[in-house]
């Protein structure tokens, strides 16, 4: 599988689908057409282009039947519960933090805030979408076992590093890749040394990504997934 972090808390993963997390694009253009959409959550800096690009969306009911009026063919879903869509895991896993549909006028509610769980191709990917710490992510950990972690780190409008280091540990995947930091002043972070404060104390591997930049990720027995570069084969 192919992971791209797009900024912010958007990413791509391509394996025998592309699936597109929260496409709120603020570099360049997207890598590739998406066959399914996710979106944790209704604020603009997650819901993003979902209307627009008008594909397969996985979102919580609120928001799919927000995307539904607009012709967006949704798959809603809700917390604690899992669908496959083309082959393609999608748990929907709680996250500690709000959710508002910013559409016209003062918006409205976009139902509660959550992160996905994916799994493709025998890797699973947390994505933990806008979250505070919560001792339940250790149930993720027993539950899904994810590969690779997408952690929030921003702080300001998530968990800051700090508390993303126990999230680390919680949730127990080999490799973490820190987002939603850097892209406003607000949550502005130094995650060289996070990556240090993790790397010093457990045997989780951290990669900080570029926005654009890929890395390949391979099952446990691969080897791969130590967030080095890999050719693309
Ligand atoms: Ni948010
Ligand atoms: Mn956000």
């Amino acid at each position: 599988m192919r992971l791209t972090w797009l900024g912010h808390a958007c990413f791509s993963l391509v394996g025998s689908r592309t699936i597109l997390i929260d496409p709120f694009i603020t570099e360049g253009s997207l890598p590739a057409e998406p066959d399914i959409v996710a979106v944790t959550h209704a604020h603009a800096d997650h819901l993003g282009i979902a209307a627009q690009l008008s594909k397969k969306t996985v979102a919580i009911n609120e928001v799919a039947k927000y995307l539904a009026a607009k012709g967006v063919p949704a798959e809603p879903m809700n917390i604690g519960g899992s669908i496959t869509v083309d082959g393609v895991r999608f748990t929907m896993t709680p996250a500690l933090h709000s959710s508002w549909l910013e559409d016209e006028g003062p918006g409205f509610y976009g139902g509660v805030a959550a992160g996905f769980v994916i799994a493709m191709d025998g890797i699973s990917v947390y994505h933990a979408g806008d979250t505070a710490l919560f001792s339940d992510m250790q149930l993720i950990r027993d539950l899904y076992r994810p590969d690779v972690a997408l952690l929030p780190v921003g702080g300001c409008f998530t968990m800051g590093p700090e508390e993303a280091m126990i999230a680390a540990r919680y949730i127990g995947a080999r490799l973490v890749i820190p987002m939603h930091y850097d892209t406003f002043p607000a949550i502005r972070q130094d995650v060289e040394n996070f990556k240090r404060a993790i790397e010093r104390t457990t045997s989780i591997r951290v990669r900080i990504l570029s926005p654009g930049e890929s890395i390949e990720v391979g099952p446990e027995s691969s080897g791969e997934c130590d967030g080095s570069e890999r050719d693309g084969s």
